[in-house]
């Protein structure tokens, strides 16, 4: 049994509970269960969370949360929906556990949505990226994204990577990005 070195979506929680500030806005990018929107909704004044799986939007709208905004649309196109900065972003990438996996999420359009959440995150805000590299389109994500944060500005955006060394070289990854307030 870990407290710290264990569940990488437990941990982005307890990091965004420990270190944000301004907790009034947040987006969901991976809505899948749900478990992220909860706890977003818990912490935060205005969720909005994303999903293209039709019935996971369904599932999580009639639970009928006052705080929770769910669009069924990709995640790449916040700025059709979300006219306000942010100040939390979490991401849980690949596909729901027990379900298609053809339903993953793609390195293309996760790019596409973290570059746009960059830009509408509020200074101190922060941003989760749980990369899930046992497949396929999870090892082309983690290449892409590591790639493209590896390079943003450091006077603008702290990053780091939480990667577990003694486990599985698949084992997934989360990654912290706090942009400077
Ligand atoms: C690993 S699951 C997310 C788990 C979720 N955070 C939870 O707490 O249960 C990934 C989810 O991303 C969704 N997804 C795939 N492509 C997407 C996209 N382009 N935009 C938004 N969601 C997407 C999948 O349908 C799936 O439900």
């Amino acid at each position: 049994m870990f407290n710290y070195v264990g569940d990488i979506s437990e941990l982005s929680h307890n990091i965004i509970n420990k270190y944000l500030k301004n907790k009034n806005v947040a987006i969901d990018g991976t809505l899948g269960n749900g478990y992220d929107t909860d706890f977003l909704s818990l912490n935060f004044n205005k969720v909005y969370s994303f999903d293209v799986q039709e019935k996971a939007c369904i599932r999580y709208s009639d639970k009928n949360k006052d705080n929770v905004t769910v669009i069924c649309d990709s995640h790449h196109k916040f700025n059709n929906y979300i006219t306000e900065n942010v100040d939390c972003i979490m991401y849980n990438l690949g596909f729901l556990p027990g379900t298609s996996k053809e339903i993953t999420t793609k390195h293309t359009t996760s790019l596409e949505s973290i570059k746009t959440g960059l830009e509408i995150l509020n200074p101190g805000g922060i941003m989760t990226i749980c990369i899930y590299i046992g497949h396929d389109e999870g090892k082309k994500e983690q290449s892409c994204i590591l790639n493209f944060l590896e390079k943003i500005s450091k006077k603008e955006y702290g990053v780091m990577i939480h990667q577990f060394l003694n486990r599985s070289k698949t084992a997934p990854m989360l990654v912290v990005i706090e942009k400077n307030s």
